[in-house]
């Protein structure tokens, strides 16, 4: 079985663009001259408690970024012609930061393309909506795990269903009175034990709403471990992983100037140095950041407890999996319905 799909996987070019895929990823570790992506996390603080979210083994002391930090970790990213995003968000709530609008003017002034908040929109009013628009943001996620009150309130404890679900329809009639384009929204929703039975409710309220002319899509995630955080996916430390990406590709700055590999290291259990006192540039090619990309090149993430506890390291798929997701790749994915009514498309692809 297994040769027979391997024939076939040769001559339909699978391995052909799997290889090619292989010598892109490898180019991609082999050069990490600057960040793509960097995160800088406004503050840790949270109005909720969601049962996903590890927050209660969370050991740092909350806090905001100093106004002048961020300005001047902007004015120096702003330089980088690599920088596609800025995430204004860590591991806290983004809109409880009273200097959010004020950082988003500013990273636009300086030309950031990309601006991005992940939020969940409990504190999303009217007012802060048109704020945040006039600043120019980019991209907003809204986290909203709920079609109903019951499900939506045993996830996002300490929320009010009634609450987020107005201020979500605020933020396209808001946009839509300012007649303007910016920023694309993406309602994420998050199946899990207590809502998995309302994802079509959720769609079907949803994608009517959501502007597709604008850029707008429903998305659907998938639980993940936050590091040790949750248990949700096993790990197999036996398999033979492969990187992640991210040393290669992303900086993530905790809001006391701490740099951490990524927004799964949600207690900054892994400093790879501090902006307050050294350039951004400086720490990305620091000697810590170039022992963690090695190890990732290497693939010896025993070295590192944080990544070879981790539930995001590639895991090799078989042949017989390749192949499934040559196909599914062929389609509009079921799990991303940007486009309206795309299940019914894939279907109608797939039967064709
Ligand atoms: C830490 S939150 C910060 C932003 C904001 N407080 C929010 O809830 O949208 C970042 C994102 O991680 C998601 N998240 C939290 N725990 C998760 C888990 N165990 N698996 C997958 N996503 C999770 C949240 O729902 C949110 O979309
Ligand atoms: S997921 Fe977001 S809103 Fe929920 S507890 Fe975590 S940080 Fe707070």
């Amino acid at each position: 079985m297994r040769l027979y799909l391997s024939t076939l996987a040769k001559k339909i070019g699978v391995s052909c663009s799997y290889r090619l895929k292989k010598a892109r990823h490898n180019a991609f570790l082999a050069e990490a001259t600057l960040p793509r992506v960097v995160h800088i996390e406004n503050t840790n603080a949270c109005n909720a408690r969601c049962v996903m979210c590890p927050r209660e083994k969370m050991k740092r002391p909350v806090g905001y970024m100093d106004l002048a930090l961020f300005k001047r970790l902007i004015d120096e990213c702003s330089q980088w012609d690599s920088l596609e995003e800025v995430h204004l968000h860590g591991f806290g709530e983004p809109l409880i930061d009273p200097y959010l609008t004020e950082r988003v003017r500013y990273a636009k002034e300086k030309g950031i393309r990309d601006t991005y908040v992940v939020t969940n929109a409990s504190l999303l009013t009217s007012e802060v909506s048109e704020r945040l628009i006039c600043a120019g943001l980019d991209r907003i996620k809204v986290s909203f795990y709920g079609a109903t009150k019951e499900a939506y309130e045993v996830i996002h404890r300490g929320l009010t269903f009634e609450v987020v679900k107005d201020n979500v329809r605020d933020l396209f009639d808001v946009r839509r009175r300012l007649d303007r384009s910016n920023p694309r929204i993406c309602l994420q929703f998050l199946p899990q034990s207590a809502n998995s039975h309302e994802e079509g409710i959720f769609k079907d309220t949803w994608q009517d709403i959501i502007d597709l002319s604008r850029g707008d899509r429903l998305s659907q995630a998938q639980l993940h471990n936050y590091a040790t955080g949750r248990v949700y996916n096993p790990v197999n430390k036996k398999a033979r992983r492969t990187s992640c990406g991210l040393p290669f590709e992303t900086m993530h700055i905790l809001w006391n100037g701490d740099v951490a590999p990524c927004c799964y290291d949600y207690n900054g259990c892994l400093v790879l140095g501090n902006v307050v006192a050294a350039g951004l540039r400086e720490v990305w090619n620091n000697k810590a950041f170039q022992h963690l990309r090695k190890v990732h090149r290497n693939r010896t993430f025993s070295r590192v407890p944080l990544c070879d506890g981790c539930d995001q390291l590639k895991v090799p798929r078989s042949i017989e999996k390749r192949l499934l997701s040559y196909f599914a790749l062929t389609i509009p994915p079921e799990r991303d319905v940007a486009v309206a009514g795309g299940a019914e498309k894939r279907e109608a692809a797939l039967k064709s």
